[in-house]
């Protein structure tokens, strides 16, 4: 078998066997094929698609490209959560020590930024010391003794998607369902879940812009988890405007402990105890929605989400002053206050032009090998729907470099809609599939 041959099959819109599937992914993590090839692959199934069948076994190649966890022994049932990349989506930072401290044990893999999209990794790197490449043998300890772990993908769990993932980024090859779906499930299944929540993004700053293709990729996603014997719940989020009012790494940080502090914006807040209670259901901690929201709202009222949260720092070598004094996270050196330009309700801040901003800013990567400058992003003060006069604070850029900022600034400024007549805030949820719940 050839490399070649199977890239032409898939952009003359053949259908791929499972052995060519295997074929194309062993030599990819052995170093057979090189990233030139994977590259024209990736954009061909982009461009081509590929079947359900032709997806769950694209999975189940990066599933076996590495070692799967067994967390039998260490927790009575696995739970995950993953989302399908958003602006200001500092979800898991939340969510992970709220339902730990609810007495759900959770040990999560998570990712690096993608295209104009935030990654996990890259926002707790902004706290120094944080390590991501915990092995497995100290994961399983991690999640025993301390119920919390969140890590990298340095575990030999699906190396097939560690690469594969960062050559996307920067091959212009994220937004193919098939190439999602399989990269969040292999992740996931690897990792050992036995119940998955996933948070897929629907709008304009989301890789699934309108809402039938973010329920494909939920299907698609359900399909394979229950192929592979997986609990497997979508909720579909809405992603138009940035989620909370950060974007940026060290931001972002700053905002999820806020949250974790009882406060935080209140579209967050919402977001975190909506998958937050979905989590503690098919975690059996929570006998139906409403148990689950009060056990996350009591958890982060009364300090113990927030504790968990230093718990985690510090088991994964951070520092954990910076989780006490957030003040301390990396700062940029120019701060600037953007005014709206008019008066008006805000009817469209569109979450991708900030995201891509940030990505200008330094906040994700350009190519490959790229560093991230954790200061660097925006405070989005409004969201849509809300009433803002001309000369009010609009946004706030922190960026180290003034030509730069110069850019984003106008980038970020015509993101935004202002409407003469009032507009309905955005939905923060599309038809949940709560009917799994029941
Ligand atoms: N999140 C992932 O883990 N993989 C993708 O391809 C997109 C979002």
């Amino acid at each position: 078998m050839r490399a070649v041959d199977l890239i032409i099959k898939k952009r003359e819109k053949g259908e791929l066997t499972q052995e060519e599937i295997n074929f194309f992914v062993q030599g990819f993590v052995k170093g057979d094929i090189p990233d030139y090839q994977v590259s024209a692959w990736a954009m061909a199934i982009l461009l081509n698609g590929m079947t359900a069948r032709e997806t769950t076994d694209l999975t189940l190649a990066m599933v076996h490209s590495g070692h799967i966890l067994d967390l039998t022994g260490i927790v009575d049932i696995a739970v995950d959560k993953h989302s399908s990349g958003g602006v200001g989506d500092k979800t898991t930072l939340t969510v992970l020590p709220t339902v730990a401290a609810c007495g759900l044990p959770v040990g999560k893999m998570s990712g690096r930024g993608l295209g104009f999209s935030g990654g996990t990794l890259d926002k707790m790197e902004s706290i120094p010391g944080y390590r991501w490449d915990v092995n497995t043998d100290e994961f399983k300890k991690q999640l025993k003794e301390k119920g919390i772990v969140l890590t990298g993908q340095s575990l030999d769990l699906a190396p097939a998607d560690g690469k594969l993932y960062a050559l996307r980024d920067v091959t212009g090859t994220v937004p193919s369902t098939p190439l999602i779906a399989s990269s969040i499930m292999s992740k996931k299944i690897a990792a050992g879940a036995q119940a998955i929540v996933l948070d897929v993004k629907v709008g304009k700053g989301a890789f699934m812009e309108t809402l039938e293709a973010a329920r494909e990729l939920a299907d698609l996603m359900t399909q394979i988890g229950e192929l592979a014997g997986r609990k497997t719940i979508c909720l579909l989020s809405d992603m138009n405007q940035p989620l909370g009012h950060a974007v940026g790494n060290a931001l972002e940080v700053k905002e999820a402990i806020e949250t974790l502090k009882g406060g935080g914006p209140e579209d967050f807040r919402e977001h975190c105890l909506h998958v937050s209670a979905h989590m503690l259901v098919v975690g059996r901690r929570a006998k139906d929605l409403k148990e689950g929201r009060a056990l996350a709202e009591k958890a982060l009222a009364d300090g113990r989400a927030l504790a968990k949260f230093r718990v985690l720092v510090e088991a994964q070598g951070g520092d954990a002053s910076y989780v006490d004094d957030p003040d301390q996270l990396p700062k940029a050196k120019f701060v600037e206050a953007v005014k709206s330009p008019r008066s008006g309700w805000l009817a469209q801040v569109n979450a991708r032009d900030v995201g891509e901003a940030s990505v200008l800013l330094g906040a994700g990567r350009a190519k490959k090998s790229d560093a991230i400058d954790h200061a660097v992003g925006f405070v989005i003060h409004h969201k849509v729907g809300e009433r803002v006069e001309g000369g009010q604070p609009l946004f706030t850029v922190h960026a180290n470099d003034e030509q730069k900022l110069a850019e984003a600034r106008e980038r970020v400024l015509a993101a935004y809609v202002f409407s003469d007549k009032a507009v309905p805030a955005l939905p923060l949820f599309y038809d949940a599939d709560d009917a799994a719940l029941k």
